[in-house]
C-alpha cells in the first residue's frame, strides 16, 4: 500500500482477522442469549467477557486502521477514480458495523438492542465478500488488464 509503512498491510490483515475470529466466537452466546435460538455450542460467562474485550479492543483497533487509510489510501484512490465503488461500501458497511456496536452497547430498549445486534453479526459477515473483492480481486483484475497480451 503506498504511503504507508510495509508493516501497514500485514497490520489490517491482522486487525481484521482478529476482528472477525473474535465475533465469531461471539456469535453463538448472542444467538443464545440474545435471538433465543439454540446452539450446540457457546462461550461460558468469564470466557464471553474475554473474548467481548479482545473484540473491543480490536474495534479500537481497527478505527485507528481506518483513520490511516481515510488520510492517504482512501484520498489518493479516489483522486485517481479507482475502486470507488467497493471503497464506498466498505466506508459504509464499516460505519454501520460502527453505529450497530453502539447500539449493542447502549440502546436502552431490548427489541431494539436485539436488531442491533442481529445488523451488527450480519454485516460483520457480509463485509467479507466486498473486503475480498476490494482488496485481491479488483486490483488483480486491473493488473491483468493493463499486461499486454
Ligand atoms: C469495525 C468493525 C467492528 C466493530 C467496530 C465492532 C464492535 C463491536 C462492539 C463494541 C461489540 C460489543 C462487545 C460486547 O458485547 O461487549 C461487538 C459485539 C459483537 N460483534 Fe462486533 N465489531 C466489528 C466487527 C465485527 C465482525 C466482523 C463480526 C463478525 C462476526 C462481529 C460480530 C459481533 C458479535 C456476534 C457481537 C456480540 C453481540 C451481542 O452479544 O449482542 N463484529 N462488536
Ligand atoms: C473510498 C474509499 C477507498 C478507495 C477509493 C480505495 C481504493 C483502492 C485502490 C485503488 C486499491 C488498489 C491499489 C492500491 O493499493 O492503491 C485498493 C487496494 C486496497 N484497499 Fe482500498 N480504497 C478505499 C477504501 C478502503 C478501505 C475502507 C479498506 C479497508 C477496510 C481498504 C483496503 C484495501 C486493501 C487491503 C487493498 C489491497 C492493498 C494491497 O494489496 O497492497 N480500502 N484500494
Amino acid at each position: 500500500m503506498k504511503g504507508h509503512p510495509r508493516w501497514f498491510r500485514p497490520g489490517l490483515m491482522a486487525v481484521a482477522l482478529s476482528l472477525l475470529l473474535s465475533g465469531l466466537l461471539l456469535a453463538p452466546s448472542m444467538l443464545m442469549m440474545r435471538a433465543e435460538v439454540e446452539v450446540p455450542w457457546h462461550l461460558d460467562g468469564s470466557q464471553r467477557v474475554g473474548v467481548a474485550a479482545w473484540h473491543a479492543l480490536s474495534a479500537m483497533l481497527a478505527t485507528w486502521v481506518v483513520g490511516a487509510l481515510w488520510t492517504v489510501h482512501m484520498r489518493a484512490g479516489w483522486r485517481r477514480r479507482l475502486q470507488r465503488v467497493s471503497g464506498a461500501l466498505l466506508v459504509g458497511l464499516l460505519s454501520v458495523l460502527a453505529g450497530s456496536a453502539l447500539g449493542i452497547y447502549y440502546l436502552g430498549d431490548e427489541s431494539l438492542s436485539v436488531l442491533a445486534a442481529w445488523v451488527h453479526l450480519v454485516v460483520g459477515l457480509v463485509i467479507l465478500l466486498p473486503f475480498a473483492w476490494h482488496a485481491w480481486y479488483a486490483p488483480w483484475r486491473r493488473h491483468r488488464a493493463m499486461k499486454p497480451h
